[in-house]
């Protein structure tokens, strides 16, 4: 699969415009994309020692439980019909068929690029509403997600607390859009967003490292 993302704005008006300054949703980014990984692989994946996954069951032993992997097969079965997600990092240096998809990202230097984390949600899982350091592009694998946006805090938000996630204590989304496999939003770091499934669904986050001064100054030495 040699992907290549449909940017209708242009790549030029992307990286002047979007690029680090503003979410876009983009619709059919990735015509007829079809995840070459299924959930059941990625299940395979997270009881992988190697491997770093966690599990977000939103009403387990404390609200917004993670459990840690590498996980037994059996604790799959154990897990509600709905409001969990599995997530599971760095896929693309496990799977080639992943790691494919980034020929579609290969606009932005190597050097800022981190991992593909891959999630599978049952039902109405989320991780909560939360803000993110990096850039992430949020391509939409398998099944629809609902996503909620809200417009970057003034100060330091707020946090839940005594959680191992830091999610959100106040969330007022003002945008709103159902992604369908093959579309993707893009965010760049710092915006308060919520992605909800509806239904089962897969979602990959293509995500950038926050750049600080040392990797700045390699980059540019490289
Ligand atoms: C998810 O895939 O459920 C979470 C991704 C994110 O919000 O960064
Ligand atoms: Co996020």
């Amino acid at each position: 699969m040699t992907a290549s993302l449909h940017l209708p704005e242009g790549l030029d008006t992307f990286l002047r415009d979007v690029w680090q300054t503003r979410p876009l949703l983009i619709r059919q980014a990735l015509p007829g994309f079809r995840s070459p990984l299924s959930a059941d692989e990625l299940a395979g994946l997270a009881c992988t020692p190697e491997v770093e996954s966690r599990l977000v069951v939103e009403h387990g032993r404390v609200p917004w439980e993670v459990r840690h992997g590498p996980f037994d097969e059996g604790e799959f079965a154990t897990l509600p019909e709905g409001h969990w997600t599995l997530l599971v990092q760095d896929v693309d240096k496990h799977v080639p068929a992943v790691a494919d998809l980034l020929d579609a990202f290969a606009f932005i230097p190597d050097w800022r690029f981190d991992d593909i984390m891959v999630s599978y949600a049952a039902d109405q899982g989320s991780v909560g509403p939360h803000v993110d350091e990096y850039d992430v592009f949020l391509v939409q694998a398998e099944g629809r997600r609902r996503w909620q946006i809200a417009p970057p805090p003034s100060g330091q938000p707020e946090l839940l607390p005594m959680l191992d996630l830091a999610i959100l204590q106040r969330f007022e989304p003002h945008e709103q859009w159902l992604l369908e496999p093959g579309d993707l939003l893009y965010l760049p770091p710092g915006v308060p967003h919520w992605g909800i499934a509806e239904g089962p669904c897969m979602t990959w986050s293509v995500g950038m490292r926050a750049p600080d001064w040392r990797e700045l100054a390699t980059a540019w030495c490289d």
